[in-house]
């Protein structure tokens, strides 16, 4: 099988080291791929937003089955051109990637279908929305209704705030076309848990729940990022909670998209807060989260094509889909000043020993070095058969991992930690 990978992260190198798994998988190839990746894959120079050139790689190279895994190919419909060319693939149509494309849908569908989220409104008028900042409850929550590459959302302690963003998201465009209209919602509080799912649109199968760490520094202090660690399973995320997260959210959204006609084919990914209230959905992700693939991958003991396939097949309800009884932590090293100013080009050393545990996000290869080029540059996942022993571990692989003015969080997994043990 030759297999084409759409992307370049962590995310996507934690998908490709474990589809090699497979015996049947002869060819992997990543689009773009970066310096790490292209040890376990062809990498090829084509961006992840260029559905014409991509298409085209894949039919000139006799692809058999293609995995889309950003947000953005698959809103702008990578996955409805590549099956236009007979390329079956894992991922959601643009009809279906819209749930996380526009958050006024993905609001408006959750209010529709009765499944729990924030209270919001919905603002296309700036004037309109600076009113009724006036009244409304504070904090509140400004989001842009585009992709934002993660920052569309801003937490408003004060009125002022709130107002200021508003103004770069509808006056300023700091998000383009995104903030066209704004979600203006609900301050919900309550831990967080993110819960990817397989679905082939009529099962859905949640992967082993995870939680990410999202601000810079330790504490949960500092700028929010692309997500600095992880460890999987959530220990807030009990037996008696996913039961109910099934119930009232999970099967919901399927027979929900279904309803629309908007069919959800991949991976599905459920950003919950466990509120006073109940379990309510934070957002909805079209795909797999970065950097929660890198511990919810490692866990999984069946074989990843298999399980992909069949979420295309419409067969994942015969399929076995299982987790390993153990902990994972991955901890991300990013280029110190990320997600701000960073500088790059710096020589990595990684021991070839822990290979097999490391997720490149951001490198490029020069003359055989590999150099660091991006803010988070990349991920060490250490598995377990306690949390204690994984987060351990995976600081034990950091320490080992050189690079100039590399920054990592010293915390990931402690907050879980504590929880595990109330
Ligand atoms: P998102 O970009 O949708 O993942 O949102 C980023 C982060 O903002 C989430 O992970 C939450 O921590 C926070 N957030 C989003 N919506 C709310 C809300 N309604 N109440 C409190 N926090 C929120
Ligand atoms: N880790 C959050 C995301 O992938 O959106």
């Amino acid at each position: 099988m030759r297999i084409l990978v759409v992307g370049g992260g962590g995310r996507e190198h934690a998908i490709i080291k474990k589809l090699k798994e497979n015996p049947s998988v002869t060819e992997i190839f990543a689009l773009p791929g970066n310096g790490g990746i292209a040890k376990d894959a062809t990498c090829v120079d084509i961006g992840a937003k260029d559905i014409d050139k991509i298409t085209e790689f894949a039919v000139a190279n006799a692809v058999d089955y293609a995995v889309v895994a950003p947000d953005d190919p698959l809103v702008l419909g990578c996955v409805d051109a590549l099956e236009a060319k007979g390329i079956p693939c894992f991922g959601p149509r643009a009809n279906a990637a819209i749930i996380e494309g526009s958050k006024v849908f993905s609001k408006n569908l959750m209010k529709k279908y009765g499944i729990p989220t924030a209270a919001y409104e919905v603002f296309t008028d700036m004037d309109a929305a600076l009113t009724y900042l006036e009244t409304a409850p504070i904090p509140t929550v400004i989001k842009a209704d585009g992709l934002a590459l993660g920052k569309g959302v801003i937490i408003a302690m004060t009125r002022d705030e709130a107002k200021d963003a508003v103004r770069s998201m509808m006056a300023d465009k700091v998000f383009g076309k995104s903030g066209d209209q704004i979600v203006i919602e609900e301050f919900l509080t309550g831990p967080e848990v993110s819960v990817l799912s397989f679905t082939d649109g009529k099962t859905v199968v949640p992967m082993i729940s995870s939680m990410d760490h999202k601000r810079a520094g330790d504490n949960d202090t500092g700028l929010n990022t692309g997500g600095m660690g992880t460890v999987a399973p959530n220990p807030y995320y009990t037996d008696a909670i996913a039961a109910e997260c099934m119930e009232k959210i999970f099967l919901p959204t399927i027979a929900a998209m279904n309803a629309e006609g908007r069919t959800f084919k991949g991976c599905l990914y459920f950003g919950l807060m466990l509120t006073p209230n109940g379990p309510k959905v934070i957002e909805y992700n079209c795909r797999f989260g970065d950097p929660e693939t890198q511990v919810v991958l490692p866990l999984l003991e069946s074989d990843l094509l298999t399980v992909m396939q069949a979420t295309t097949n419409g067969t994942l309800a015969e399929t076995e889909v299982k987790f390993a009884n153990k902990n994972a932590c991955c901890v991300i090293m990013a280029s110190k000043g990320y997600p701000t100013a960073y500088e790059k080009g710096f020589e990595m050393t990684i021991p070839e020993a822990i290979w097999g545990n490391v997720y490149v996000a951001g490198a490029s290869l020069k003359e055989g070095k590999l150099l660091t080029n991006g803010g988070r540059v990349l991920g060490a996942t250490a598995i377990a058969d306690s949390l204690e022993k994984a987060i351990e571990g995976a600081y034990d692989m950091v320490k080992t991992i050189h690079f100039d003015n590399a920054y990592y969080r010293n915390d990931i997994g402690a907050k879980a930690l504590k929880a595990g043990r109330n």
